[in-house]
């Protein structure tokens, strides 16, 4: 999910954060200066937003509808391939998820026009499935995220199309294993920015960058839920793990700089210097000892 706005760093005359469409000055300003956001008829700002630690029977509820995502981008493994159109992977993903008594999350979803998000090479995330034609060394990541009797199950994996270059499978790889470290680092008491620090030193460790304007996120019962997972970070700071937390971790590394440009269509995060993106996602939960990736 886009990271939340950091009021601090709007001026004055920039658009307000809250997306009333007023200058910062004449809206929210000098409420963030004095005092903590208030909840207004914009809604409570995300960042506000309280923690769900879930009961058992909450994640049994994810775990299946995890387990459900999983099995879609098992049977993807299978068909993505060269000369494939991203509108018919959006095809099968919206048949196969209906056909499994679940809806796609992402259909309608703040007005995201199609049932998952399909982001080649340079495309981050939030690619719209379309008339692209797979080509012999393209990178794709596809992500998932499937509403199964009202729980949230979101997970994403990289597809290498052909013969990839060397420099496209290295940097598919590397992200795979930021992933990996992060969900290494979730036991209770760890802290996100412990999660975050180890995902930024491996990638920026190969001279890759984390892409900073989207994070991972609390799910379950919803979409997107609080806390942020950012993907980069300092140890022992950001909020505490505690058993029962579900998040999602889906690190997005670029090959070259961090900063990523929306395109018209107001979904599609590019690189802004064309380089190469790649991202992998799980959702996990917090246990007593350690970590259950509920979509593994
Ligand atoms: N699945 C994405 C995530 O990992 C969110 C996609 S939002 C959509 O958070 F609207 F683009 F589908
Ligand atoms: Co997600
Ligand atoms: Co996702």
């Amino acid at each position: 999910m886009r990271t939340d706005p950091d009021p601090k760093s709007l001026s004055r005359n920039d658009p307000c954060w809250c997306g009333s469409g007023k200058k910062y000055k004449k809206c929210h300003w000098s409420q963030d200066r004095t005092a903590p956001p208030s909840p207004s008829k914009w809604g409570t700002p995300r960042k506000n937003r309280k923690i769900i630690l879930k009961t058992e029977a909450q994640v049994e509820g994810i775990r299946c509808s995890c387990q459900l995502t999983k099995k879609l981008l098992d049977m993807l493994e299978g068909r993505v391939c060269e000369g494939v159109r991203t509108i018919e992977i959006d095809e099968w993903v919206h048949a196969e998820t209906l056909a499994h008594g679940a809806t796609p999350a992402p259909l309608g979803y703040r007005g995201f026009p199609k049932s998952v998000c399909t982001s080649v090479n340079h495309v981050i995330c939030h690619g719209i499935p379309d008339n692209y034609a797979l080509r012999n060394g393209d990178i794709i990541n596809i992500d998932v995220t499937c509403v199964l009797d009202g729980y949230y199950g979101d997970a994403s994996r990289m597809y290498l199309i052909g013969e990839v270059s060397d420099e496209a499978r290295k940097l598919v790889e590397v992200t795979k294993e930021c992933l990996d470290l992060g969900i290494q680092t979730v036991k209770p008491f760890n802290t996100v920015g412990d999660l975050g620090h180890v995902i930024q030193q491996h990638a920026e460790g190969h001279g890759y960058s984390v892409v900073r304007d989207f994070a991972g996120h609390g799910v379950g019962i919803e979409f997107h839920e609080a806390p942020q997972i950012l993907h980069y970070g300092e140890p022992r700071t950001g909020t505490s793990l505690q058993p029962n937390m579900v998040f999602t971790i889906e690190p997005m590394i670029n090959a070259g700089r961090a900063e990523s440009h929306i395109l018209a269509d107001k979904w599609t995060a590019v690189t802004v210097d064309g380089s190469l993106s790649a991202q992998w996602e799980h959702t996990v939960r917090v246990t007593p000892s350690g970590v259950e990736v509920l979509s593994a």
